[in-house]
Protein backbone atom coordinates (compact mmCIF):
# COMPACT_ATOMS: atom_id res chain seq x y z
CA UNK A 1 0.00 0.00 0.00
CA UNK A 2 0.90 3.65 -0.59
CA UNK A 3 2.76 5.38 2.53
CA UNK A 4 -0.19 8.83 0.51
CA UNK A 5 2.96 10.72 0.12
CA UNK A 6 2.45 13.47 -2.60
CA UNK A 7 4.24 11.98 -5.86
CA UNK A 8 6.99 14.46 -6.94
CA UNK A 9 6.18 16.19 -10.22
CA UNK A 10 2.27 15.58 -9.54
CA UNK A 11 0.32 18.13 -11.77
CA UNK A 12 -3.11 18.39 -11.08
CA UNK A 13 -4.40 19.86 -14.14
CA UNK A 14 -3.24 16.77 -16.34
CA UNK A 15 -4.79 14.26 -14.03
CA UNK A 16 -7.59 12.65 -15.65
CA UNK A 17 -9.17 12.45 -12.41
CA UNK A 18 -9.96 16.28 -12.60
CA UNK A 19 -10.62 16.67 -16.01
CA UNK A 20 -14.59 18.01 -16.33
CA UNK A 21 -17.09 15.42 -17.73
CA UNK A 22 -19.55 16.26 -19.77
CA UNK A 23 -23.38 14.30 -20.28
CA UNK A 24 -25.13 14.94 -23.59
CA UNK A 25 -28.16 15.81 -20.83
CA UNK A 26 -26.00 19.34 -20.78
CA UNK A 27 -24.82 18.12 -17.18
CA UNK A 28 -21.44 18.93 -16.31
CA UNK A 29 -19.64 17.23 -13.85
CA UNK A 30 -15.98 19.08 -12.52
CA UNK A 31 -14.02 16.12 -11.84
CA UNK A 32 -14.70 12.37 -11.90
CA UNK A 33 -15.55 11.72 -8.53
CA UNK A 34 -18.91 10.97 -7.37
CA UNK A 35 -20.09 10.67 -3.85
CA UNK A 36 -22.02 7.93 -4.00
CA UNK A 37 -26.01 7.10 -2.68
CA UNK A 38 -25.06 6.34 1.20
CA UNK A 39 -28.66 6.11 3.48
CA UNK A 40 -28.37 7.30 6.72
CA UNK A 41 -31.60 7.82 9.32
CA UNK A 42 -31.20 11.83 8.69
CA UNK A 43 -34.29 12.88 8.42
CA UNK A 44 -38.08 13.32 10.26
CA UNK A 45 -40.23 10.17 10.41
CA UNK A 46 -42.47 11.09 7.86
CA UNK A 47 -39.91 11.37 4.92
CA UNK A 48 -39.90 15.40 5.51
CA UNK A 49 -36.12 16.64 5.45
CA UNK A 50 -33.98 17.51 8.53
CA UNK A 51 -31.39 20.39 8.70
CA UNK A 52 -28.90 17.50 9.43
CA UNK A 53 -28.75 16.01 6.13
CA UNK A 54 -28.48 19.71 4.45
CA UNK A 55 -25.17 19.16 6.79
CA UNK A 56 -24.34 16.13 5.70
CA UNK A 57 -24.54 16.50 2.17
CA UNK A 58 -22.75 19.80 2.31
CA UNK A 59 -19.74 18.02 4.08
CA UNK A 60 -18.73 16.08 0.87
CA UNK A 61 -19.38 18.78 -1.29
CA UNK A 62 -16.77 20.72 0.92
CA UNK A 63 -14.32 17.59 0.40
CA UNK A 64 -14.32 18.11 -3.21
CA UNK A 65 -16.00 15.67 -5.07
CA UNK A 66 -17.69 16.40 -8.49
CA UNK A 67 -21.43 15.25 -7.87
CA UNK A 68 -23.27 13.99 -5.51
CA UNK A 69 -25.32 11.12 -6.17
CA UNK A 70 -27.96 11.02 -3.01
CA UNK A 71 -28.84 8.50 -0.70
CA UNK A 72 -32.24 6.04 -1.72
CA UNK A 73 -35.02 8.55 -1.98
CA UNK A 74 -38.47 6.88 -2.36
CA UNK A 75 -40.82 7.67 -4.51
CA UNK A 76 -43.46 7.03 -2.60
CA UNK A 77 -44.13 5.81 1.59
CA UNK A 78 -44.52 2.20 -0.10
CA UNK A 79 -41.23 2.30 -1.05
CA UNK A 80 -39.51 3.15 2.05
CA UNK A 81 -36.56 0.81 3.29
CA UNK A 82 -36.64 2.65 6.03
CA UNK A 83 -38.10 5.24 8.26
CA UNK A 84 -36.40 8.73 8.67
CA UNK A 85 -34.95 8.90 5.01
CA UNK A 86 -35.90 12.20 3.08
CA UNK A 87 -38.56 11.14 0.29
CA UNK A 88 -39.92 12.87 -3.22
CA UNK A 89 -43.40 11.36 -2.60
CA UNK A 90 -45.04 15.08 -2.74
CA UNK A 91 -44.82 18.25 -3.53
CA UNK A 92 -44.49 19.70 -0.35
CA UNK A 93 -40.85 18.01 -0.56
CA UNK A 94 -39.83 20.36 -2.97
CA UNK A 95 -38.29 23.20 -1.51
CA UNK A 96 -36.37 21.29 1.04
CA UNK A 97 -34.30 19.23 -1.86
CA UNK A 98 -34.23 23.06 -3.46
CA UNK A 99 -32.54 23.60 -0.22
CA UNK A 100 -30.29 20.90 -0.76
CA UNK A 101 -29.37 21.46 -4.30
CA UNK A 102 -28.72 24.93 -3.36
CA UNK A 103 -26.19 24.20 -0.08
CA UNK A 104 -24.10 22.33 -2.67
CA UNK A 105 -24.04 24.00 -5.72
CA UNK A 106 -22.31 26.64 -3.30
CA UNK A 107 -19.21 24.45 -3.53
CA UNK A 108 -19.20 23.86 -7.14
CA UNK A 109 -21.01 20.11 -6.53
CA UNK A 110 -23.93 18.61 -9.04
CA UNK A 111 -26.29 17.09 -7.16
CA UNK A 112 -28.45 13.88 -8.50
CA UNK A 113 -31.51 12.36 -6.73
CA UNK A 114 -31.85 8.38 -6.77
CA UNK A 115 -35.15 7.63 -7.26
CA UNK A 116 -36.21 4.63 -5.42
CA UNK A 117 -38.87 2.04 -4.32
CA UNK A 118 -37.45 -0.87 -2.02
CA UNK A 119 -40.33 -3.34 -3.19
CA UNK A 120 -40.08 -6.55 -1.01
CA UNK A 121 -36.21 -5.34 0.35
CA UNK A 122 -37.71 -3.09 3.06
CA UNK A 123 -35.40 -3.25 6.18
CA UNK A 124 -38.43 -1.35 8.29
CA UNK A 125 -41.35 0.74 6.74
CA UNK A 126 -42.78 2.06 9.70
CA UNK A 127 -46.30 2.47 11.35
CA UNK A 128 -47.95 2.86 7.41
CA UNK A 129 -46.19 -0.57 6.33
CA UNK A 130 -46.30 -2.52 9.06
CA UNK A 131 -49.42 -4.92 8.52
CA UNK A 132 -49.36 -4.60 4.62
CA UNK A 133 -47.30 -6.79 2.59
CA UNK A 134 -44.44 -5.44 0.63
CA UNK A 135 -45.26 -4.65 -3.12
CA UNK A 136 -42.84 -7.19 -5.90
CA UNK A 137 -42.98 -8.44 -9.00
CA UNK A 138 -42.87 -12.11 -6.91
CA UNK A 139 -45.08 -12.82 -3.75
CA UNK A 140 -42.08 -14.89 -2.66
CA UNK A 141 -40.52 -13.57 0.72
CA UNK A 142 -36.60 -12.19 0.31
CA UNK A 143 -34.66 -15.09 0.82
CA UNK A 144 -32.37 -12.79 3.48
CA UNK A 145 -35.18 -11.01 6.00
CA UNK A 146 -37.73 -13.05 4.87
CA UNK A 147 -39.79 -10.18 4.24
CA UNK A 148 -43.58 -10.41 2.93
CA UNK A 149 -44.43 -9.33 -0.29
CA UNK A 150 -46.96 -10.27 -3.01
CA UNK A 151 -46.80 -9.76 -7.04
CA UNK A 152 -48.36 -6.32 -8.29
CA UNK A 153 -50.95 -6.03 -10.10
CA UNK A 154 -51.08 -4.20 -13.58
CA UNK A 155 -52.65 -1.16 -12.14
CA UNK A 156 -49.94 -1.32 -9.33
CA UNK A 157 -47.43 -1.51 -11.48
CA UNK A 158 -48.92 1.62 -13.80
CA UNK A 159 -48.95 3.72 -10.35
CA UNK A 160 -45.58 2.83 -9.18
CA UNK A 161 -44.31 3.76 -12.94
CA UNK A 162 -45.97 7.35 -11.73
CA UNK A 163 -44.83 8.10 -8.65
CA UNK A 164 -40.83 7.67 -10.00
CA UNK A 165 -42.04 9.94 -13.49
CA UNK A 166 -43.41 12.35 -10.64
CA UNK A 167 -40.51 11.61 -8.52
CA UNK A 168 -38.40 13.13 -11.01
CA UNK A 169 -40.77 16.05 -12.35
CA UNK A 170 -40.17 17.25 -8.33
CA UNK A 171 -36.06 16.68 -8.86
CA UNK A 172 -36.59 19.22 -11.78
CA UNK A 173 -38.40 21.61 -9.87
CA UNK A 174 -36.01 21.72 -6.98
CA UNK A 175 -33.70 22.46 -9.20
CA UNK A 176 -31.31 19.88 -8.82
CA UNK A 177 -28.83 18.34 -11.56
CA UNK A 178 -30.42 15.34 -12.57
CA UNK A 179 -32.17 12.15 -11.09
CA UNK A 180 -31.03 8.55 -11.01
CA UNK A 181 -33.40 5.06 -11.20
CA UNK A 182 -32.14 2.83 -8.80
CA UNK A 183 -32.37 -0.31 -10.63
CA UNK A 184 -29.33 -2.35 -8.46
CA UNK A 185 -28.80 -3.90 -5.46
CA UNK A 186 -32.47 -5.77 -5.15
CA UNK A 187 -34.43 -2.84 -4.74
CA UNK A 188 -38.35 -3.27 -6.43
CA UNK A 189 -36.40 -2.67 -9.88
CA UNK A 190 -34.07 -5.21 -9.54
CA UNK A 191 -37.00 -7.34 -8.28
CA UNK A 192 -38.73 -7.18 -11.66
CA UNK A 193 -34.81 -7.71 -13.52
CA UNK A 194 -33.33 -10.61 -12.01
CA UNK A 195 -34.24 -14.20 -13.58
CA UNK A 196 -33.54 -15.00 -9.62
CA UNK A 197 -35.88 -13.10 -8.15
CA UNK A 198 -39.28 -12.46 -10.79
CA UNK A 199 -41.21 -15.49 -11.37
CA UNK A 200 -44.35 -13.84 -12.94
CA UNK A 201 -45.75 -15.11 -15.98
CA UNK A 202 -47.40 -11.91 -17.19
CA UNK A 203 -45.76 -9.65 -19.99
CA UNK A 204 -43.66 -8.24 -16.89
CA UNK A 205 -41.96 -11.89 -16.27
CA UNK A 206 -40.23 -14.72 -18.47
CA UNK A 207 -37.88 -13.41 -20.70
CA UNK A 208 -35.49 -10.57 -20.28
CA UNK A 209 -37.21 -8.21 -22.32
CA UNK A 210 -40.32 -8.90 -20.35
CA UNK A 211 -38.59 -8.48 -17.19
CA UNK A 212 -36.63 -5.17 -18.35
CA UNK A 213 -40.36 -3.60 -19.33
CA UNK A 214 -41.05 -2.15 -16.06
CA UNK A 215 -37.76 -0.11 -15.93
CA UNK A 216 -38.02 0.57 -19.67
CA UNK A 217 -41.78 1.79 -18.84
CA UNK A 218 -40.32 3.86 -15.98
CA UNK A 219 -37.59 5.72 -18.17
CA UNK A 220 -40.23 6.61 -21.17
CA UNK A 221 -42.78 8.04 -18.58
CA UNK A 222 -39.84 10.25 -17.04
CA UNK A 223 -38.63 11.42 -20.42
CA UNK A 224 -42.25 12.14 -21.30
CA UNK A 225 -43.09 14.09 -17.88
CA UNK A 226 -39.21 15.89 -17.75
CA UNK A 227 -37.78 16.37 -21.43
CA UNK A 228 -34.55 16.50 -21.27
CA UNK A 229 -32.91 16.12 -17.87
CA UNK A 230 -30.56 14.48 -16.75
CA UNK A 231 -31.21 10.37 -16.13
CA UNK A 232 -28.78 7.87 -15.56
CA UNK A 233 -29.60 4.19 -14.09
CA UNK A 234 -27.88 2.66 -11.29
CA UNK A 235 -27.77 -1.67 -12.58
CA UNK A 236 -26.04 -4.57 -10.99
CA UNK A 237 -24.17 -6.19 -14.03
CA UNK A 238 -24.43 -9.62 -11.87
CA UNK A 239 -26.68 -10.83 -9.56
CA UNK A 240 -25.13 -13.18 -7.64
CA UNK A 241 -28.48 -14.26 -6.24
CA UNK A 242 -26.70 -17.30 -4.95
CA UNK A 243 -23.93 -15.59 -3.13
CA UNK A 244 -25.18 -16.56 0.33
CA UNK A 245 -27.53 -19.50 -0.47
CA UNK A 246 -25.87 -21.78 -3.25
CA UNK A 247 -28.85 -23.76 -3.78
CA UNK A 248 -30.95 -20.39 -5.15
CA UNK A 249 -30.85 -19.26 -8.96
CA UNK A 250 -27.46 -17.42 -10.00
CA UNK A 251 -29.47 -14.73 -11.60
CA UNK A 252 -28.65 -12.20 -14.36
CA UNK A 253 -25.54 -12.53 -16.02
CA UNK A 254 -23.38 -9.60 -17.06
CA UNK A 255 -24.31 -10.40 -20.72
CA UNK A 256 -28.50 -9.59 -19.54
CA UNK A 257 -27.65 -6.07 -18.28
CA UNK A 258 -25.23 -5.27 -20.68
CA UNK A 259 -28.80 -6.13 -22.97
CA UNK A 260 -30.80 -4.31 -20.77
CA UNK A 261 -28.74 -0.94 -20.98
CA UNK A 262 -28.38 -1.42 -24.58
CA UNK A 263 -31.82 -0.79 -24.06
CA UNK A 264 -32.48 1.68 -21.64
CA UNK A 265 -30.10 3.85 -23.83
CA UNK A 266 -32.36 3.25 -26.89
CA UNK A 267 -34.91 4.72 -24.21
CA UNK A 268 -33.06 7.58 -23.84
CA UNK A 269 -30.98 7.23 -20.19
CA UNK A 270 -27.86 9.45 -20.43
CA UNK A 271 -25.72 7.34 -18.29
CA UNK A 272 -25.66 4.06 -16.39
CA UNK A 273 -24.09 3.61 -12.74
CA UNK A 274 -22.43 -0.07 -12.33
CA UNK A 275 -23.01 -1.88 -9.11
CA UNK A 276 -23.39 -5.86 -7.99
CA UNK A 277 -26.10 -7.90 -6.60
CA UNK A 278 -29.44 -8.78 -6.19
CA UNK A 279 -29.50 -8.14 -2.17
CA UNK A 280 -28.12 -5.70 -0.49
CA UNK A 281 -25.97 -5.95 1.36
CA UNK A 282 -24.32 -8.48 -0.24
CA UNK A 283 -21.05 -10.64 -0.09
CA UNK A 284 -20.10 -8.37 -2.79
CA UNK A 285 -21.73 -4.83 -1.93
CA UNK A 286 -20.56 -3.29 -0.29
CA UNK A 287 -17.72 -5.76 -0.44
CA UNK A 288 -16.15 -6.04 3.03
CA UNK A 289 -16.67 -7.73 6.35
CA UNK A 290 -19.63 -8.70 8.17
CA UNK A 291 -19.01 -7.32 11.72
CA UNK A 292 -20.81 -10.25 13.49
CA UNK A 293 -20.81 -8.04 17.27
CA UNK A 294 -22.57 -5.03 15.22
CA UNK A 295 -25.13 -7.21 13.62
CA UNK A 296 -26.14 -8.23 17.33
CA UNK A 297 -25.99 -5.14 18.81
CA UNK A 298 -28.40 -3.23 15.73
CA UNK A 299 -30.10 -5.85 14.04
CA UNK A 300 -32.54 -6.64 16.59
CA UNK A 301 -34.72 -2.91 15.62
CA UNK A 302 -35.57 -5.71 12.64
CA UNK A 303 -37.30 -8.58 14.20
CA UNK A 304 -40.50 -7.84 13.29
CA UNK A 305 -39.77 -6.67 10.01
CA UNK A 306 -39.42 -10.55 8.08
CA UNK A 307 -40.18 -14.18 8.86
CA UNK A 308 -36.30 -15.41 8.65
CA UNK A 309 -35.09 -11.80 10.97
CA UNK A 310 -35.17 -13.93 14.38
CA UNK A 311 -33.34 -16.77 12.90
CA UNK A 312 -30.64 -14.55 11.25
CA UNK A 313 -29.97 -12.89 15.03
CA UNK A 314 -30.02 -16.45 16.32
CA UNK A 315 -26.79 -17.10 14.07
CA UNK A 316 -25.38 -13.59 14.38
CA UNK A 317 -25.62 -14.29 18.31
CA UNK A 318 -24.22 -18.01 18.59
CA UNK A 319 -20.57 -18.14 19.48
CA UNK A 320 -19.54 -20.88 16.75
CA UNK A 321 -22.30 -20.13 13.78
CA UNK A 322 -21.83 -16.04 14.04
CA UNK A 323 -18.00 -16.26 13.02
CA UNK A 324 -19.30 -19.04 11.09
CA UNK A 325 -21.15 -16.65 9.10
CA UNK A 326 -18.80 -13.78 8.60
CA UNK A 327 -16.23 -16.41 7.41
CA UNK A 328 -18.78 -17.64 4.77
CA UNK A 329 -19.52 -13.58 4.31
CA UNK A 330 -15.91 -13.57 3.45
CA UNK A 331 -15.56 -17.06 1.06
CA UNK A 332 -18.62 -16.57 -0.25
CA UNK A 333 -17.39 -13.23 -2.35
CA UNK A 334 -15.44 -15.23 -4.45
CA UNK A 335 -12.27 -13.58 -4.69
CA UNK A 336 -9.73 -12.77 -1.46
CA UNK A 337 -9.97 -10.36 0.39
CA UNK A 338 -7.38 -8.13 -0.32
CA UNK A 339 -7.71 -8.44 -4.12
CA UNK A 340 -10.92 -7.53 -4.07
CA UNK A 341 -11.79 -4.67 -2.63
CA UNK A 342 -9.87 -1.54 -5.11
CA UNK A 343 -12.56 -1.39 -7.84
CA UNK A 344 -14.79 -4.90 -7.59
CA UNK A 345 -17.19 -3.94 -10.26
CA UNK A 346 -14.70 -2.50 -12.65
CA UNK A 347 -14.75 -5.54 -15.25
CA UNK A 348 -18.22 -5.94 -15.36
CA UNK A 349 -18.35 -1.67 -16.10
CA UNK A 350 -15.32 -2.13 -18.42
CA UNK A 351 -17.38 -4.92 -20.55
CA UNK A 352 -20.90 -2.71 -20.18
CA UNK A 353 -18.32 0.69 -21.50
CA UNK A 354 -17.23 -1.55 -24.22
CA UNK A 355 -20.91 -2.44 -25.42
CA UNK A 356 -22.19 1.42 -25.25
CA UNK A 357 -21.94 4.14 -27.35
CA UNK A 358 -19.06 6.64 -27.10
CA UNK A 359 -21.34 9.43 -25.59
CA UNK A 360 -23.10 7.06 -22.74
CA UNK A 361 -20.75 7.99 -19.76
CA UNK A 362 -20.43 4.69 -17.33
CA UNK A 363 -20.15 5.33 -13.67
CA UNK A 364 -18.11 2.43 -11.36
CA UNK A 365 -18.96 1.64 -7.96
CA UNK A 366 -17.15 -0.13 -4.93
CA UNK A 367 -13.91 0.10 -3.50
CA UNK A 368 -12.10 2.98 -4.79
CA UNK A 369 -9.86 5.55 -2.51
CA UNK A 370 -6.58 5.03 -4.40
CA UNK A 371 -5.97 7.95 -6.66
CA UNK A 372 -3.89 5.64 -8.57
CA UNK A 373 -6.61 2.74 -9.71
CA UNK A 374 -8.90 5.68 -10.48
CA UNK A 375 -6.64 7.06 -12.38
CA UNK A 376 -5.59 3.69 -14.19
CA UNK A 377 -9.06 2.99 -14.87
CA UNK A 378 -10.00 6.62 -16.53
CA UNK A 379 -6.79 6.43 -18.70
CA UNK A 380 -7.39 3.40 -19.72
CA UNK A 381 -10.86 4.14 -20.71
CA UNK A 382 -12.41 1.27 -18.67
CA UNK A 383 -15.06 4.05 -17.51
CA UNK A 384 -15.63 7.85 -17.06
CA UNK A 385 -15.61 8.02 -13.73
CA UNK A 386 -15.98 6.75 -10.11
CA UNK A 387 -18.29 7.01 -7.32
CA UNK A 388 -17.48 6.33 -3.54
CA UNK A 389 -19.15 5.70 -0.34
CA UNK A 390 -17.64 4.60 2.58
CA UNK A 391 -14.32 5.50 1.23
CA UNK A 392 -15.61 9.30 1.62
CA UNK A 393 -17.51 8.55 4.75
CA UNK A 394 -13.92 7.73 6.08
CA UNK A 395 -12.24 10.82 4.73
CA UNK A 396 -15.02 13.39 3.45
CA UNK A 397 -12.12 15.42 1.72
CA UNK A 398 -10.58 12.60 -0.32
CA UNK A 399 -10.88 14.73 -3.44
CA UNK A 400 -8.74 17.34 -2.02
CA UNK A 401 -5.81 14.66 -0.85
CA UNK A 402 -6.02 13.37 -4.12
CA UNK A 403 -5.32 17.07 -5.71
CA UNK A 404 -2.56 17.40 -3.46
CA UNK A 405 -1.00 14.28 -5.59
CA UNK A 406 -0.96 11.67 -2.80
CA UNK A 407 -2.12 8.31 -3.48
CA UNK A 408 -4.24 7.77 -0.05
CA UNK A 409 -5.50 9.13 2.51
CA UNK A 410 -3.85 8.92 5.86
CA UNK A 411 -6.10 6.67 7.40
CA UNK A 412 -8.08 4.74 4.45
CA UNK A 413 -11.25 3.01 5.06
CA UNK A 414 -10.70 -0.40 5.93
CA UNK A 415 -13.84 -1.97 4.62
CA UNK A 416 -14.87 -3.04 7.65
CA UNK A 417 -18.30 -2.48 7.36
CA UNK A 418 -19.13 -1.39 10.78
CA UNK A 419 -20.88 1.66 9.29
CA UNK A 420 -23.74 -0.22 7.67
CA UNK A 421 -24.55 -2.26 10.72
CA UNK A 422 -24.65 0.81 12.81
CA UNK A 423 -26.66 2.94 9.97
CA UNK A 424 -29.94 0.14 11.00
CA UNK A 425 -29.86 2.42 14.12
CA UNK A 426 -27.53 4.47 14.81
CA UNK A 427 -26.15 8.03 12.90
CA UNK A 428 -23.97 7.45 9.83
CA UNK A 429 -20.33 7.78 9.75
CA UNK A 430 -17.28 5.84 10.55
CA UNK A 431 -17.36 3.20 13.37
CA UNK A 432 -13.85 1.41 13.01
CA UNK A 433 -12.42 2.92 16.57
CA UNK A 434 -9.12 1.97 14.87
CA UNK A 435 -9.23 4.76 12.46
CA UNK A 436 -9.21 6.99 16.01
CA UNK A 437 -6.38 5.35 17.69
CA UNK A 438 -8.51 3.32 19.31
CA UNK A 439 -10.37 6.07 21.42
CA UNK A 440 -14.20 5.90 21.23
CA UNK A 441 -15.18 9.20 22.41
CA UNK A 442 -13.13 10.62 19.82
CA UNK A 443 -15.07 8.18 17.26
CA UNK A 444 -18.75 8.86 18.63
CA UNK A 445 -17.76 12.82 18.63
CA UNK A 446 -17.03 12.64 14.67
CA UNK A 447 -20.09 10.34 14.03
CA UNK A 448 -22.25 12.92 16.03
CA UNK A 449 -20.54 15.69 14.53
CA UNK A 450 -23.28 16.13 11.56
CA UNK A 451 -25.98 17.30 13.78
CA UNK A 452 -23.91 20.90 14.19
CA UNK A 453 -23.91 23.32 13.00
CA UNK A 454 -27.86 24.08 13.97
CA UNK A 455 -30.15 25.77 12.62
CA UNK A 456 -29.88 29.33 12.70
CA UNK A 457 -33.78 29.44 13.76
CA UNK A 458 -33.94 26.83 16.57
C1 LIG B 1 -24.31 2.54 4.85
C2 LIG B 1 -24.50 2.40 3.37
C3 LIG B 1 -25.65 2.89 2.79
C4 LIG B 1 -25.85 2.76 1.41
N1 LIG B 1 -26.97 3.28 0.84
C5 LIG B 1 -27.16 3.15 -0.51
C6 LIG B 1 -28.31 3.73 -1.12
O1 LIG B 1 -29.14 4.38 -0.49
N2 LIG B 1 -28.46 3.54 -2.47
C7 LIG B 1 -27.55 2.85 -3.23
O2 LIG B 1 -27.72 2.71 -4.43
N3 LIG B 1 -26.43 2.33 -2.65
C8 LIG B 1 -26.22 2.47 -1.33
N4 LIG B 1 -25.07 1.99 -0.77
C9 LIG B 1 -24.04 1.40 -1.65
C10 LIG B 1 -23.00 2.49 -2.03
O3 LIG B 1 -23.58 3.50 -2.79
C11 LIG B 1 -21.82 1.93 -2.81
O4 LIG B 1 -22.26 1.56 -4.08
C12 LIG B 1 -21.13 0.76 -2.12
O5 LIG B 1 -20.98 1.01 -0.74
C13 LIG B 1 -19.74 0.48 -2.72
O6 LIG B 1 -18.94 1.65 -2.68
P1 LIG B 1 -17.78 1.88 -1.57
O7 LIG B 1 -16.84 0.70 -1.68
O8 LIG B 1 -17.16 3.18 -1.98
O9 LIG B 1 -18.46 1.94 -0.26
C14 LIG B 1 -24.85 2.13 0.61
C15 LIG B 1 -23.67 1.65 1.21
C16 LIG B 1 -23.49 1.79 2.57
C17 LIG B 1 -22.20 1.30 3.17
S1 LIG C 1 -16.89 1.96 9.45
FE1 LIG C 1 -15.38 3.38 8.58
S2 LIG C 1 -13.63 2.12 8.01
FE2 LIG C 1 -15.38 0.74 8.31
S3 LIG C 1 -16.26 0.51 6.26
FE3 LIG C 1 -17.36 2.17 7.25
S4 LIG C 1 -16.29 4.05 6.66
FE4 LIG C 1 -14.93 2.32 6.20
Amino acid sequence: MSDGNATSGYDVSKDPIFQPLHFKSGLQVKNRLFRSNISGRFDNFDGSGNYVRLNWEESFAKGGVGCIISSFTPVHVEGRIMVNYAMIDSDDKIPFWRAIGERVHKHDCKFIMQLSHSGRQRDDGGIENRYRKALSSTSQTDYFHGILCRAMSKTEIRGVIDHFAEGARRAKEAGLDGVELHGANGYLITQFLSSGINDRTDEYGGSLENRARFVLEIIDAIRQKVGNFHLQLKISAEDWNDALYPWYKRGNTLEDSIQVCKWAVEHGVDALHISSGSLFPHPRNPAGDFPVREATVNYDGMLASGVRTRFNYAVFKHWLLGPFFRWWWNHRRGIPYNEIIKGISLKDATAIKKAMPENIPVLVTGGFQDASVIRAALNEHRVDGVSMARTLVANRDLPHIFASGKDVAEKPCTYCNKCLLNDIKHPLGCYDVTRFNDDYEAMVEEVNSVYKPYPAQY
